[in-house]
């Protein structure tokens, strides 16, 4: 049914999960259809999360809800979208929402503006400090994925973002581990799951008594790991199924795309080496950087808080997630896989294995 927002608002039958039965409302008369079918460019327009809206302020951009085939602006720039109206869509099982590309340009430099301003205000919280500092990554990351690079403006914010998620870490864990969020869509779990692997690398570097002065390059690598993927066919990333030998070799690809493109960029030699090497095998069975010499301490971190933060995050393959111990307990059984020394400190005063 739909609430007064003119949300479409799932059932208990729905949430039953007898979704082939449900059957699917028509177009509310109060949305505005913004075209028919064969005027509107779908291409003119970037899906994003709806996490990535900002709320309670005026809207940088109008915001779009696919029904069918069509685009149907559900706000305009400048209203104001409420946390109710946004869980409101949440509950309707819309995942994400459409912008047009044009706005979408000036929305991420209007952004960082919004949000420079907002840290100026002496009554910033840590926490609002650090919802900012994830709201820019999340944008900057789907900007990579849809324009499938990575400029080098855009390199440069990432790496200050990166230095100011490390700095987090490092004076306020608790308001960092806050920060790890975790989704079962495709598109919303690379996102975040990059941010979680920084925060989980970073605390299980401390342990390591890596220097602070390291810890802000490592969360730099951790951000940019799999930044590979953006040039990797979207039905080899979402595949549920097995994927084939040659499917799993494009896959693997990723860390040879990723190094090339951090090269381009100037990126610090570990933060490229992270990227090349962090599906190595410790015992070098195999090695999908190609590399025959030692894998980077960054690399075998980021290796450890990758495969956790996947193994205890909810994906189609694994609707219900690890445990953090269980998922520890799993890795440590993969002999050969991960450094032993650097996956027994994780874990061994508790603080990562509560998240
Ligand atoms: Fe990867």
């Amino acid at each position: 049914m739909y609430n007064s927002n003119g949300i479409w608002v799932s059932t208990a039958a729905e949430d039953s999960k007898d979704l082939e039965k449900i059957e699917r409302p028509a177009t509310p008369p109060h949305l505005r259809l913004v075209a028919t079918e064969s005027e509107q460019d779908l291409s003119q327009y970037v899906s994003i999360p709806i996490e990535l809206l900002p709320m309670e302020v005026p809207l940088p951009y109008s915001v779009y809800v696919r029904i069918g085939a069509k685009l149907v602006k559900f706000r305009s720039l400048g209203d104001t979208l409420t946390h109710e109206r946004a869980s409101g869509l949440v509950k309707g099982r819309v995942d994400s929402v459409f912008i047009s590309r044009a706005e979408w340009d000036s929305m991420l430099k209007a952004m960082e503006g919004y949000l420079a301003e907002a840290e100026k205000s002496s009554q910033m919280t840590i926490q609002q400090h650090g919802e900012n500092v994830r709201s820019l990554l999340v944008a900057y990351q789907r900007d990579m994925e849809i324009k499938k690079n990575m400029e080098k403006v855009l390199y440069e914010r990432f790496k200050t973002l990166a230095e100011r998620l490390a700095q987090l870490v490092i004076d306020h864990p608790g308001v960092a581990n806050t920060l790890i969020r975790r989704y079962q869509d495709h598109g919303l779990y690379s996102i975040n799951h990059t941010i979680n692997v920084a925060i989980y690398s970073i605390s299980i570097a401390q342990k390591r008594a890596v220097p602070k002065s390291s810890l802000r390059l490592l969360s730099l690598a951790a951000l940019t790991h799999n930044i590979g993927n953006i040039f990797i066919p979207k039905e080899i990333l979402t595949k549920a199924s097995e994927l084939t030998v040659r499917e799993k070799l494009v896959l693997d690809s990723h860390v040879q795309h990723g190094a090339k493109l951090l090269t381009r960029l100037g990126a610090p030699q570990e933060v490229i080496l992270t990227a090349q090497q962090h599906h190595d095998r410790m015992d070098g069975k195999t090695r999908p950087s190609g590399g025959t010499g030692p894998i980077h301490q960054f690399a075998r971190i980021v290796a450890i808080a990758d495969v956790f933060d996947a193994m205890t995050s909810p994906r189609p393959h694994q609707p219900i997630p690890l445990t953090p111990l269980k998922a520890l307990e799993r890795m440590r059984g993969m002999e050969g896989k991960f450094d032993p020394t650097i996956l027994n400190a994780v874990g061994s005063n508790g603080s990562d294995d509560k998240k």
